[in-house]
């Protein structure tokens, strides 16, 4: 029983997809020195914090839970707690945690993870505050067991880091420069998903439109696509995140063209304001980034387009603001990631002055919400009697009679359906349209 009990281990993953699927890899390495993963912390002898630091508020959440696991500590001594993740790339913010949490035993930042099985041994043979970062990027670790939270989708990273420097972001800084990884590598990656069984992949990094830079042979991200979607056995093929000043008619004609590439597009605006836009460093204007839209919606019947948007950017103005609900309900995204500005320390903006006060930060972004919503519910409504393809992933979470999936676009719907068809394509009929899911039955 006690040795069972020691080999559990607990991760708990802050942020985007790229830190999830980091954690599936510290994971499937746990799995590999044979422990088994929980989702109680009392229960675990190992326990890894993935961290994030792009907003404020994702930082103090991992401050709170350190202070709580002081407690288990002091319970079970052999307990060994690590932290890694874009926040221990961060000046200063290892040493903190030393200090402040010395029961933190292991700190290790993005370019180290493969490393973590070392860790493990050194701190179990006695080393104690073990802390490695490494500021320069590694070349790419393949190869790396992985451990994926669904059987049926998969994220597959295809490229690390991003040149761009937006003055409000801390991802250059925490995750180093751009670096693709081999097609073959992806491909390959790709064809045991499938073996495994895996129907979907999504492929990954904070810029994958600057795909293939400094590979050789030469080859843009259209081209991956292209080579992604012959590969058999694959279903569906969906990418992000996508910089609006990189992406190229190619990529767009290759979702038009590529029967398993879904027919959705992840373009973050970031702010419809022209001002503001130059002053977050993103190299295009609002009127650019319509012109885009229009050649997607053109090129891509049915196309499903989401974003992300940040308010209260420092100077913007109710005017900027309002130039980015008018962008808001001209494109009627299907979805969007809203976010109030936080500041980070280091990055250009943060050293800029009218910082914009909590009030009217909070303000506006629930008015862009509201907005965000309208749109996406008229363009759920346009589903109404339609049939779509579903990828059925599972039973329905409020009503088990139903099940759920969803469809090319991204759009999650619950219907009426043989239970048997889990994991399998089916066509459904949307027979009404709630304003973030949609309701339907298996035709
Ligand atoms: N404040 C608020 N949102 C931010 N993002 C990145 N940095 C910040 C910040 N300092 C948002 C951007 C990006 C998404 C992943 O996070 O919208 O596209
Ligand atoms: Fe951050 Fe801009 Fe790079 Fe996206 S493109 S990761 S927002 S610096």
């Amino acid at each position: 029983m006690e040795k069972e009990r020691n080999l559990r281990y607990y991760i708990e993953t802050w942020g985007c997809q790229m830190n999830e699927e980091d954690s599936e890899k510290l994971s499937g390495m746990l799995k590999n020195m044979g422990y088994k993963s929980t989702l109680a912390r009392e229960e675990a002898s190992v326990i890894i914090f993935n961290t994030c630091c792009v907003r404020e508020n994702a930082e103090l959440k991992v401050y709170g839970n350190l202070g709580a696991l002081k407690k288990l500590k002091e319970k079970n001594s052999d307990l060994v707690i690590a932290v890694c993740g874009c926040m221990m790339q961060q000046k200063g913010v290892p040493e903190e945690i030393m200090k402040k949490y010395p029961h933190v035993d292991i700190i290790f930042g993005t370019h180290n993870a493969y490393k973590f099985p070392e860790y493990l041994n050194r701190v179990k043979q006695g080393e104690t505050h073990l802390r490695e970062i490494e500021t320069e990027h590694s070349d790419i670790v393949e190869g790396l067991p992985i451990d994926r939270k669904s059987d049926l989708k998969a994220f597959v990273t295809i490229m690390y880091g991003c040149n761009n420097f937006c003055t409000y972001c801390v991802v250059p800084y925490v995750r180093g420069r751009e670096r693709s990884r081999k097609p073959e590598d992806i491909e390959n990656e790709i064809k045991e998903l499938i073996k495994e069984g895996y129907k979907e992949i999504t492929l990954l990094g904070q810029n994958v439109n600057s795909y293939g830079k400094g590979l050789e042979p030469s080859i843009t991200f259209a081209d991956l696509l292209r080579r992604v979607n012959e590969i058999e056995g694959l279903e569906r093929i969906r990418f992000m995140t996508s910089h609006p000043k990189d992406i190229s008619d190619d990529v767009i004609y290759a979702i038009r063209d590529c029967d398993k590439l879904c027919e959705q597009i992840h373009l973050p605006v970031q702010s419809g304001s022209n001002s503001i836009l130059k002053k977050m460093n993103r190299h295009y204007t609002r009127e650019y980034y319509l012109e885009v839209i229009e050649k997607i919606k053109r090129e891509i019947p049915d196309v499903s387009i989401t974003t992300d948007i940040i308010v209260g950017f420092p100077g913007e103005t109710e005017e900027d603001f309002e130039d980015t609900l008018s962008l808001v309900k001209e494109v009627q995204y299907d979805s969007a990631f809203t976010f109030i500005y936080s500041r980070r320390k280091y990055t250009p903006a943060d050293e800029m002055e009218d910082q914009i006060e909590d009030e009217v930060k909070h303000k506006r972004f629930n008015r862009l919400v509201e907005a965000v919503n309208e749109g996406c519910a008229k363009n759920n409504k346009l589903y109404e009697g339609k049939t779509v393809e579903v990828l059925v992933e599972g039973e329905s979470f409020k009503d088990t009679t139903k099940i759920t999936g969803r469809t090319r676009s991204g759009k999650l719907v619950n219907f009426t359906g043989n239970k048997c068809n889990i994991g399998n394509l089916v066509n459904v009929k949307i027979t009404k349209a709630n304003s973030f899911s949609l309701l339907g039955e298996e035709v």
